[in-house]
Order: structure tokens, then sequence, then C-alpha cells
């Protein structure tokens, strides 16, 4: 199979982890005898610094044309908001409405998350965050001299298309969807639910249960393995997904997909960190895990996604680990065995 993949290593640890990705799908590629072209693109404040701009026009037209796009990270500190405008213009222009953010608790990894092993032991959620509404994109906007405000505003089309997502993958899993909103204070939220619970009808097969938020929270951390599919709105899904690195032990680990648009965009869900930014300690593993969702969901390569996801619990199980994670292997070493990894399966 012939695949166009543009790279967007971005800032801080970006350009770090998304190196270690692309080492996996070349290994990938060769395995398996898949033809994977590469073509890098900035953006962020790497992008601004360069051309002027945090997302160049040649960013975005080699994004439209290729089959995916996977992105490192974006943000500076030096220039607050500016980077991270530009991804969701990216989003905005890519058009994938429903990210899906899976939190998974490797065995392995027990002992690196700070909740109690049996709590998390078996823990598997997938978040589907709606990611193209709500506060980030709602209008009007604005800053005052002494106030500020956003809109958080959502169509019936915009939450049904995404529930739709969370039903159909539900019936891949455990059969459980759980919608998570704010009905109690909120109109959109309130909307949120009535269309859920409409489209559910449809799915007679997939279990669904509504949660406010802050007992979703709640839940997330004391209870993860009630959950199945989470289907949530665009903040809401923000701070729920980083929550969720608790299960699987590190912000680090936690990869994304974004489907439903002309190109599908793969990120892990960590930031360009730059406290550790430069110093090939950072965990590369939710950039390599992303790479293993665009090959299933950009290519339809179940077989080679599951290689590399197998390699990462390979690598993690014969106790190789970052920093994060209370190990001491670098960014790049990780990579290295995984890639190892993944060779060994040629022999067997
Ligand atoms: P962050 O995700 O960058 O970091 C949060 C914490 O997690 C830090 O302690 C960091 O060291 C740690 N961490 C993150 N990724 C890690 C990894 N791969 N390995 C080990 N540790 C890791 O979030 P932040 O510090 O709140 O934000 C930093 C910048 O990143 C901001 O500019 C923010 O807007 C941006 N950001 C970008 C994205 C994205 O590009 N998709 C996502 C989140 C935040
Ligand atoms: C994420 C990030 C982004 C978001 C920021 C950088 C715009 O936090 O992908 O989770 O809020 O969506
Ligand atoms: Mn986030």
């Amino acid at each position: 199979m012939k695949l166009n993949i543009t790279i967007l290593p971005g800032d801080g640890i970006g350009p770090e982890v998304t190196r270690e990705a692309v080492r996996v799908l070349r290994a990938v590629g060769e395995r398996f005898g898949h033809d994977f072209t590469f073509d890098s693109q900035d953006i962020g404040a790497a992008a601004y610094r360069k051309h002027g701009y945090a997302l160049p026009n040649e960013t975005i037209e080699s994004c439209l044309a290729s089959d995916a796009v996977l992105l490192g990270a974006v943000g500076s500190p030096d220039l607050p908001g500016l980077p991270e405008a530009a991804l969701l213009e990216l989003r905005k222009t890519l058009g994938g409405f429903a990210n899906l953010r899976p939190a998974y608790c490797h065995d392995a990894l027990l002992d690196a998350s700070p909740l109690r092993a049996e709590i998390v032991r078996g823990a598997d959620v997938l978040f589907v965050r709606e990611l193209l509404g709500g506060l980030y994109f709602g209008e009007p906007r604005g800053r005052e001299d002494d106030f500020a405000f956003n809109t958080m505003r959502y169509s019936i089309e915009e939450i049904d298309r995404v529930a739709r997502v969370a039903f159909a993958l539900a019936r891949l899993r455990r059969g459980k969807v759980t919608s998570v909103d704010k009905a109690n204070v909120l109109e959109t939220s309130r909307l949120w639910r009535e269309v859920v619970t409409r489209v559910a009808k449809d799915y007679p097969d997939v279990a669904l249960e509504h949660l406010y938020v802050d007992a979703c929270a709640m839940h997330l951390v004391t209870d993860p393995r009630r959950f199945d599919v989470v289907v949530t709105e665009n903040l809401f899904g923000d701070i729920l997904s980083d929550e969720a690195a608790a299960i699987t032990g590190s912000l680090g680990m936690l990869p994304s997909a974004t489907i439903g648009g002309r190109v599908d965009l793969y990120e892990p869900v960590h930031g360009s960190a730059p406290d550790l930014a430069g110093r090939d300690v950072a965990n590369p593993i939710g950039a390599i895990a992303s790479a293993a969702m665009l090959l299933r969901y950009s290519a339809s390569l179940e077989e080679e996604a599951i290689a590399i996801e197998s390699a990462i619990a390979g690598v993690l199980a014969a106790g190789q680990r970052t920093r994060d994670l209370g190990g001491d292997a670098s960014t790049s070493e990780i990579g290295t065995l995984i890639v190892e990894e993944l060779a060994v399966g040629v022999v067997q």
C-alpha cells in the first residue's frame, strides 16, 4: 500500500516524539512491504519564527493533499495562544469532528499509575471528544476593557454525528456509551442529552448512560473500569482525557485520532512540554500509538496497527520506560526498542 503522510513536528517535544513515530512507521513499511512517504511541514511557534505564520499555506496544502496527518505538539511560552490558534485552524480545515482518545492501562505500568492497582487494572476507556464545536469555536467571542466572553454553542447536527461515531465504536468494544454533559445547568448540554438519547434508539444493542461532567471526573479516578466509550463535548473532552492519563501512568502515553473530515489527523494528547524539550527525555509512546491509530483508521491496516501496539506492550513489559513512568530510558531509546521489537515479529 502507498500512503502519503504529512508530518507536523511542531514545538517543544513535538519534533522529538514525531521523529520516533516516523521511525516506527518506516519499520512497519519495511516489515509489511508498504510504501510510506513523509512530507514534513512547519506549524506552531516553529513555523511562526521561520515564516511569520503559525499555519503557513504550504502546510495546509500538504495536509490536504495527504492521506493522513501526524502532528507532534504546538505551544511555546513566549507566544501564548498563537500556536494553539494555528492548531485549531488546522483542525477546522481538515474537518475531523470526532477525536478518539483511548486510555488503556498496560499491566506492566500498574505501578506507574498514582491510582491503586486494583482500581486501574484492566481499565480501557475510549473518549470520543467532539472537536469542532462548543466554546472553542463558538461566536461571538471577544475581549472588552473590563470583561471577556465566549459562546458555547452546539447544533443538533454536530451532536448527532459525533454520537453516531461513539455508538458505532461501542459496538466494536463492550457495548456501552457514557454521554457526559452538564445538563443540570447548560442549554447546550440539555440539547446534547436529548440528541444522544435519540441517536441511541438506532443502536438498541448499545447501553447508554448519562453522567454530569463533575461526577464523571470523580468516577474516572475512583472506578475507571465502569467506562467503555465516553462521548462528550469539546472542552469537557479536553479536560477529562488529560485526567485519564492517571489510568495509564503518564500523559505521554495517550494517543489520538481525529476522524470524519477531509483528512484525518493524528496527535498525541499531550502538549509541547517546554520543561522537557530538547533533552531526549519525553515519552514518545503517545505519538507512536497515534501512528498505530493512523494505520488503523486512515489505511485499514489493522494488523500493522496491532503490530505497533504489541511492540509498545512488549517494550513496557520488558521494563523499559521513560522518566515520566519512573524509568531512565531516553525518547530515542524507547523508539529504537519499539523498532527492534517490531523486527522480532519478522523472524517469528
Ligand atoms: P503538556 O501536555 O505539554 O505538559 C503537561 C505535563 O505533562 C508536563 O509536566 C510535561 O512535562 C508532561 N508531559 C507532557 N508530555 C509528556 C511526554 N510525552 N513525556 C513525558 N512527560 C510529558 O501541557 P502544558 O504544560 O499545559 O502545555 C504546554 C504547551 O503545550 C502549551 O503551549 C499548551 O497550549 C500546549 N499544548 C498543545 C497540545 C497539542 O499540540 N495538541 C496539547 C496540550 C497542550
Ligand atoms: C489538546 C490541546 C488543544 C486543545 C490545545 C493546544 C488547543 O489541549 O489537543 O488536548 O485544547 O484541544
Ligand atoms: Mn488538551
